[in-house]
C-alpha cells in the first residue's frame, strides 16, 4: 500500500510525527533518569504519538519500557490483569521467561498461561487471586523484582490512565498504587491521558493520592510554522504543491489541533490533482464538517435548551461573565445559579473547557459546525 501523506485517528509516527523536539526530550530524559511523568492534554493533541515516539528511543538492554493502554479496563480487577500481562510480556522476549517469572514472582496469584500455535505472538495470562492486598502487592511489584532480576530498569508507560477514577472505590486503588509505586527505585511511570478536566483532577487535587506524583508535563499545541512546513512537505514529496498560504490557512481553520491539521491536509490532498486551490480547500472545509456531522449531532442530540444556550453565547464570543443580566437575558441561560449547572453538565460532556478563566469549546470543527447551525 501507497503511504498515506497524512495520518489521522490513529497515533502516528514517523514521516508523519513533526516537531515536539523540546518534549521528546525531556521525556527522554525522565525516562531515562527514572523520574515519573504525568502527560496531560486536551484529546487528539498526539499524548500516545509523542510518548510511543519516546518508547521507541528510550528501549535499550538496560532500560525496558512496557506500554500499556487501559481504555477498556473498567475495575481494578482488569487493571491488575493488564498490568501483570503486559509487563511480563514486554520485559522479554523470551516465551519461557515469561513463565520462569510470572512462576517466580506471582506465586501467591496463580497465574495460568496459554501459548497459542506460535508462543512468540499468541500468549495470554489469566491469573487467579483474591483481592486481598498481599497479592496486589505481588503484582504491583512485578516490574521492580524483573528489573532487579535482569539488572535493569524499567519505565511502565499507561495511556488512558484517567480511566482509573472511574472504578469504584477509586481513591483506595490510587493509594495503593502510589503508597507502592512511589517506594521502587529501578521502575518508574508515565501516566497519561485525554478528558483533561479528570487527569487534572487525578493530580492537582491536593487530597488526591497522585497529587504531585511526578514532572506534569502539559502537551502544547504544535505551531502553525511547523504545520506548515510539514504540510508543504507532504504535498512536495508525493509530486503536488501547496501554498504557505493556503497551508497556513488550513491550520488556523482548525486551530492548530493536531488531528483536524491533518485531517483536513488530506482532504484538500485528495481534491488536489496538481496545484492546490481556494477551492479544493473550500471542498475540504465542507468535507471536514460533513464527515464530523453524525458525531456532533450525537454530542449535542441530548443537551437541554439551557445548554445549548450557553454553547450559542460562547460561539458568539461570551468566555466569561456568564452571570451578568445582559448575558442572561440575551441567551437565555435563567439564572446564575442554572448558568453554574449547565457550565458544570457541559464540562462533564466534555464540550466546553475552562482556560485561564475562560470558557471555550474546545473542538474547533465542532465550533465551526455550532456557528452554522445557530445562523440557520
Ligand atoms: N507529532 C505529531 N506530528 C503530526 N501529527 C500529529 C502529531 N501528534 C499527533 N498528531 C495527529 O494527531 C492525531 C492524534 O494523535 P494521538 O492519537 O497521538 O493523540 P492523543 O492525544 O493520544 O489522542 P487521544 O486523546 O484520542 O488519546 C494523529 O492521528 C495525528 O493526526
Ligand atoms: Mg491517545
Amino acid at each position: 500500500m501507497e503511504n498515506k501523506p497524512f495520518i489521522f485517528g490513529v497515533a502516528t509516527s514517523g514521516d508523519n510525527f513533526t516537531d515536539r523536539e523540546k518534549e521528546t526530550a525531556r521525556l527522554l530524559s525522565n525516562f531515562q533518569h527514572g523520574v515519573n511523568t504525568v502527560l496531560i492534554s486536551p484529546r487528539r493533541w498526539g499524548k500516545t504519538s509523542l510518548v510511543q515516539k519516546v518508547c521507541h528511543l528510550a528501549q535499550s538492554d538496560k532500560l525496558k519500557i512496557v506500554y500499556l493502554d487501559i481504555f477498556s479496563c473498567r475495575s481494578d480487577r482488569d487493571f491488575y490483569d493488564a498490568f501483570a500481562s503486559a509487563v511480563l510480556k514486554q520485559t522479554s522476549s523470551k516465551w519461557d521467561e515469561w513463565v520462569e517469572n510470572a512462576k517466580l514472582f506471582l506465586s501467591r496469584v496463580s497465574p495460568k498461561i496459554s501459548l497459542g500455535p506460535d508462543p512468540m505472538s499468541d500468549f495470554s495470562i489469566s491469573l487467579e487471586w483474591n483481592p486481598k492486598s498481599d497479592d496486589i502487592n505481588e503484582i504491583l511489584q512485578l516490574p521492580e523484582k524483573i528489573a532487579l532480576k535482569k539488572g535493569c530498569s524499567v519505565v511502565v508507560c499507561i495511556d488512558e490512565f484517567q480511566q482509573i477514577a472511574e472504578f469504584k472505590d477509586s481513591k483506595t486503588f490510587q493509594k495503593r498504587l502510589r503508597t507502592v509505586w512511589q517506594l521502587q527505585k529501578s521502575v518508574s511511570y508515565c501516566l497519561f491521558g485525554s478528558k483533561k478536566h479528570l487527569m487534572n483532577e487525578l493530580f492537582e487535587k491536593r487530597s488526591l493520592p497522585f497529587y504531585k506524583f511526578g514532572d506534569a508535563v502539559y502537551l502544547s499545541k504544535i505551531s502553525a510554522p511547523d504545520w506548515v512546513e510539514y504540510i508543504c512537505g507532504r504535498f512536495e514529496s508525493t509530486g503536488k504543491q501547496i501554498s504557505k498560504e493556503l497551508a497556513e490557512k488550513i491550520c488556523q481553520t482548525v486551530d492548530n489541533h493536531s488531528s483536524y491539521v491533518q485531517q483536513l491536509a488530506w482532504l484538500v490532498w485528495i481534491h488536489t490533482k496538481e496545484v492546490a486551490t481556494d477551492q479544493h480547500f473550500e471542498d475540504a472545509c465542507q468535507d471536514i464538517v460533513d464527515q464530523n456531522t453524525p458525531l456532533f449531532e450525537k454530542q449535542t442530540e441530548s443537551l437541554t435548551t439551557y445548554q445549548m444556550n450557553f454553547l450559542r453565547a460562547i460561539i458568539n464570543g461570551v468566555h466569561k461573565e456568564f452571570t451578568t443580566q445582559d448575558v442572561l437575558q440575551k441567551y437565555q441561560l435563567g439564572s446564575s445559579a442554572n448558568v453554574s449547572i449547565v457550565k458544570r453538565a457541559l464540562i462533564k460532556k466534555e464540550l466546553i473547557e475552562t482556560e485561564k478563566q475562560k470558557v471555550v469549546i474546545p473542538d474547533p470543527v465542532m465550533i465551526i459546525w455550532l456557528k452554522r447551525k445557530f445562523e440557520r
